[in-house]
């Protein structure tokens, strides 16, 4: 009997403890941004690939991929039924995808925007597809999230990946969808990621001066010019990049937090197997946790805990 009771007090303090170390990752809310290079279920079906994949994803709340090939699903499914069948060793948490169509001018280059989130953590309340066909090879698909683990709250993302040789253009024309959304929901918390091109040969130091969200102060480029977000050694271009409106979102951002995720360093990878993944790196962001949540849910966590422990049937 007293062995029982000892065994159960030093359980407790384990999960005690275990909290205590859960606490900072629970606080955190990661946006991440990736351009995939061409995922079609060739690539999905590369275990290596899925996996490494897997781990990126599972570190955001919200996973912004790019330049995917995935007509009929079965790719991006691969990845949520990896991530989801690995949820126990992600902290438990689960994913669900938002896709747009196939966007592009041509029938043998489309490409669609997918949104991985944890239903968890944040819903979508919202989903717009840009419909200026003349801006931009594949026009935004814009969506709304709501998530009440962050101090923002409400907030909308926008998506792009570029045509390198429109690069300036669409990058300008961006704030044509910034006031159509912003009107559209009343609301102006507004974030720009993807694969803008936005250096080197496509956009010059020059070229800015004709980029709205560059020269209105308004918007702040989170990801800068010396970032290299392309995996080869050869190319230094801040190609990918997060761009937040306003100040109340700016200020729902922790600062320092966003920064290209060179996960080969990481995950100890060599550069060809991180190249099998993409030529670009992908890119992620902290949002500031809604404060009264963050003291609440340790305790929550803990109660559960209790109970389930004193009611191992419930
Ligand atoms: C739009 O949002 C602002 C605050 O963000 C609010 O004061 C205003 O009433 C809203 N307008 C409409 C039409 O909902
Ligand atoms: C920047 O935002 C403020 C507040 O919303 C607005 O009054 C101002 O006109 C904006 N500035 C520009 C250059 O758009």
């Amino acid at each position: 009997m007293k062995d029982f009771s000892s065994r159960r007090s030093v359980l407790l303090l384990f999960c005690v403890f275990s909290l205590s170390v859960w606490t900072p990752a629970a606080s955190e809310f990661r946006i991440c941004s990736y351009n995939v290079q061409n995922f079609n279920l060739d690539k999905a079906s590369n275990y290596r690939v899925l996996h490494t994949l897997t781990r990126i994803v599972s570190r955001c709340d919200i996973c912004l991929l790019q330049h995917v090939v995935d007509p009929d699903g079965k790719a991006i499914g691969a990845l949520l039924a990896a991530l989801n069948r690995e949820s126990e060793r992600y902290n438990g948490h689960r994913y669900k995808s938002v896709t747009s169509t196939s966007l592009g001018n041509s029938p043998d280059d489309m490409e669609q925007y997918v949104f991985i989130f944890r239903p968890q953590q944040v819903k979508v309340t919202g989903e717009h597809q840009y419909k200026g066909k003349l801006s931009f090879d594949r026009p935004p698909f814009v969506i709304r999230f709501q998530s009440t683990k962050t101090a923002i709250n409400e907030f909308i993302l926008v998506p792009l990946h570029s045509n390198p040789k429109k690069a300036v253009q669409e990058i300008d024309q961006l704030y044509n969808v910034f006031e159509e959304v912003s009107r559209k929901w009343n609301n102006s918390n507004v974030m720009f990621l993807g694969d803008f091109h936005a250096g080197c040969a496509y956009v010059t130091r020059k070229d800015r001066k004709s980029i709205r969200l560059y020269k209105n102060s308004n918007f702040s480029w989170l990801i800068g010019d010396r970032a290299d977000t392309t995996v080869t050694d050869s190319t230094t271009c801040p190609y990918d990049r997060i761009v937040v409106h306003g100040e109340p979102f700016l200020k729902a951002i922790v600062p320092f937090s966003s920064q290209v995720f060179k996960f080969g360093e990481d995950f100890k990878l060599e550069k060809r197997k991180v190249l099998e993944v993409s030529d670009h790196y992908p890119l992620e962001v902290t949002l500031k946790s809604s404060a009264p949540l963050l003291q609440a849910t340790p305790l929550l966590i803990l109660l559960t805990v209790i109970v389930r422990f004193f009611m191992p049937t419930l």
